[in-house]
């Protein structure tokens, strides 16, 4: 399949985890895809995987903190200016960070909701002119089950997705009129160095609260690509008629 042909997307979280494997689905689509990330490792060992799949030649990267206004107003317009314009945005980037509620200091909340939410915002909102000159411009937000279901020890997380999921809804309604799309796709459980941090657990918390969940199918924890692959359909014309709305993507963990 070759869905993403002449087309221009830009990822950011795309030096590890799911951001990746969004990365190199959409190229072996076809894509042309600018990858950021706020280090310069990750980055490096998705170009490399990009080569070996062959698709090397159109993947471009940048370092960018999300959560920098100004490194954003910079790199974002240079990087998409780099690929001739820009047909869709992935806001793949994020962190978790694990404390009790009553212990969750404001540097801790600012610092999430910093990246996970104004981060996002920044981007999309310095995109959104290139992505409305493209006549079919998407937006696909990586949201996390943590939005719509309860997820202890994690408020500052939950919270910013669930922001971004509202802040989706209003870019879906908001530029309907301009063939924008915006859509959250929202993973449970992957395998990632996320999940792997959620291991650095704050002392005294109930485990048997975090079991909630568990997905109801397959695997304890899913794979990037099962992510990346639904990312791909939304973004692509087969979701042509889906906006404004969240794609779980959680083994049933909600049900
Ligand atoms: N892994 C899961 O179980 C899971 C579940 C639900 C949602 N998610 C979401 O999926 C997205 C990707 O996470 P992942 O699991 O691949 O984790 P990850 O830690 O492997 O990847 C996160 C990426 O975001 C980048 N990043 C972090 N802060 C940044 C910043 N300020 N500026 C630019 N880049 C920044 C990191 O460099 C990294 O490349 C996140 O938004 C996360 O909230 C993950």
């Amino acid at each position: 399949m070759k869905r993403f042909e002449q087309r221009r997307v830009l990822v950011t979280g795309a030096g590890s985890g799911i951001g990746r494997a969004i990365v190199l689905r959409l190229l072996a689509e076809g894509a042309t895809v600018v990858g950021m990330s706020r280090t310069g490792d990750g980055l490096t060992k998705t170009e490399q995987l990009a080569l070996d799949q062959g698709d090397g030649d159109r993947l471009t990267v940048a370092v960018l903190d999300i959560s920098d206004e100004a490194a954003v107003a910079h790199t974002v317009p240079a990087a998409i200016a780099g690929i001739g314009g820009l047909d869709v945005l992935v806001n793949a980037a994020g962190i978790v960070r694990m404390s009790h509620t009553h212990e969750t200091g404001t540097e801790l909340w600012n610092t999430v909701l910093g990246t996970n939410l104004t981060g996002s915002f920044l981007v999309t909102r310095t995109a959104l002119p290139a992505l409305l000159d493209s006549g079919r411009g998407v937006v696909v937000n990586i949201s996390s089950n943590a939005a719509s279901y309860a997820a202890p020890y994690r408020a500052a997380y939950a919270a910013s997705k669930g922001g971004l999921e509202a802040l989706t809804r209003v870019l879906a309604l908001e530029y309907s009129k301009r063939n924008l799309r915006a859509v959250c796709v929202s993973p449970g459980g992957i395998e990632t160095a996320m999940t792997y941090s959620l291991l650095d657990v704050p002392p005294d918390i109930d485990p048997g609260l975090l079991s909630k969940m568990a997905p109801a199918i397959g695997p304890l924890l899913g794979a990037p690509e099962m992510v990346a692959g639904v990312v791909a359909m939304v973004a692509s014309d087969d979701g042509e008629f889906i906006t404004g709305t969240t794609i779980h993507v959680d083994g049933g963990a909600h049900i």
